[in-house]
């Protein structure tokens, strides 16, 4: 049995840091996952000695034996959260002892040890002093941070490592989609599930998305740009998008998504839009929302709006649904009135502009 130490992280300056203009120009168009601040964070955990050597070092290579257990057997898991620079020159995340938990039960769930929130939090707060002028500011913009565990063990035996990974990587970012804040168009995958009961679509493991490669290749083929996964048992309620949930206007003014099923990401976007949609009048339920509620409500009026949610994304208004034999679509083109207020509501608080009434944010630096 081991403690895990008080966190204190050590830092190594890059000397190879991005000049000033250098990361200026990346600043000014930094898209999305293109680019990587100048440090990074790391820390091993084995089953004699627990997490050590908490680090912040130089952004670079890892260097990964050919037999470490990740590359063969997927034992992964990562999360994905934003910081925000405010306008007084402060750095806030959004809900991070949320992520620091939802790592903790992905990890649980992929047999990976766990790592104390504490642990989590220090982790992303000190890349991100480490890293503070990547922080872009403006519109849309922030700091994307990438925490990730992985089983490095050097051993190709079935079981859970013995020698774990822990790192967090930071990307400035703009909007997701290169094309900004307009409508995305899905594809329906028809012969493709995401997860299943008991799988690990929960979990946010790397798994899940090499599975949805496919149909999203597929989505392209059809002039799509996400894909929507349908439960794996029936083929019939709607889950969620390869990256984001998903939510639906009625035409009451009420808004729905589906319910958590297990096979679901509990997305922290989805969670606060439950409250955001409340705050602002909403009736909002969560209940299982059969694809032909979806289809034959767009095509009715009795949904007026769907948009995805997710930390990349943000609030993403959803256009053209297509699959084998038909289409839909709930746009007209642009972002719907309930999905825009949904969408400033949230943006407000993470930038700073509305007040955090929910006890949101946490501050940095
Ligand atoms: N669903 C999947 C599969 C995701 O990858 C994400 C992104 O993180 C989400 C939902 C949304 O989760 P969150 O709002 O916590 O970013
Ligand atoms: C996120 O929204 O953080 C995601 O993880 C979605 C995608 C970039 C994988």
């Amino acid at each position: 049995m081991t403690t895990t130490p008080e966190f204190s992280a050590s830092f190594t300056q890059n000397e190879a840091a991005r000049t000033d203009q250098e990361r200026a120009a990346i600043l000014a168009d930094p898209g999305f996952g293109n680019h990587f601040t100048d440090h990074m964070f790391l820390s091993e955990w084995t089953v004699d000695g627990g997490w050590a050597d908490p680090r912040v070092v130089p952004y670079g290579p890892l260097q990964l034996d050919p037999a470490a257990a990740v590359l063969h057997y997927a034992q992964e898991v990562f999360e994905g959260l934003k910081a925000y620079a405010h306008a007084d020159g402060s750095v806030w995340a959004f809900r991070p002892e949320a992520n620091g938990a939802r790592l903790g039960r992905s990890a649980a769930r992929l047999a990976l040890p766990e790592l104390p929130v504490e642990w989590f939090l220090g982790s992303i707060r000190a890349l991100i002093a480490a890293d503070r002028d990547w922080v872009p500011s403006g519109e849309e913009r922030s700091l994307y941070l990438r925490p990730f565990m992985f089983a490095s063990e050097v051993f190709l035996g079935v079981r859970p490592a013995h020698h774990v990974t822990y790192s967090v990587i930071a990307s400035p970012a703009g909007a997701y989609f290169s094309g900004g804040v307009k409508p995305v168009s899905i594809w329906l995958s028809e012969n493709y599930a995401r997860a299943a009961a008991g799988g690990t679509g929960a979990a946010k493991c790397g798994g899940n998305y090499a599975a949805g490669l496919l149909p999203q290749q597929e989505a392209f083929e059809h002039g799509c740009e996400q894909v929507a996964f349908l439960d794996a048992a029936e083929h019939r309620w709607v889950e969620e998008l390869g990256g984001m949930n998903l939510y639906f206007v009625r035409s009451d003014g009420s808004v729905v998504t589906p319910e958590l099923s297990g096979s679901i990401l509990e997305g922290i976007t989805r969670d606060s839009i439950l409250t955001l949609a409340a705050d602002l009048g909403h009736g909002v339920t969560e209940r299982k929302v059969s694809i032909d509620e979806w289809q034959g409500g767009v095509a009715s009026g009795e949904i007026t709006e769907v948009f995805a949610c997710g930390t990349a994304a943000v609030v993403t208004p959803v256009g053209r649904l297509a699959w084998n034999g038909g289409e839909v679509d709930a746009s007209n083109g642009e972002m719907g009135p309930v999905t825009a207020a949904i969408r400033s509501a949230l943006v407000d608080i993470q930038y700073g502009r509305a007040e955090d009434r929910h006890g949101w944010m946490t501050r940095m630096v």
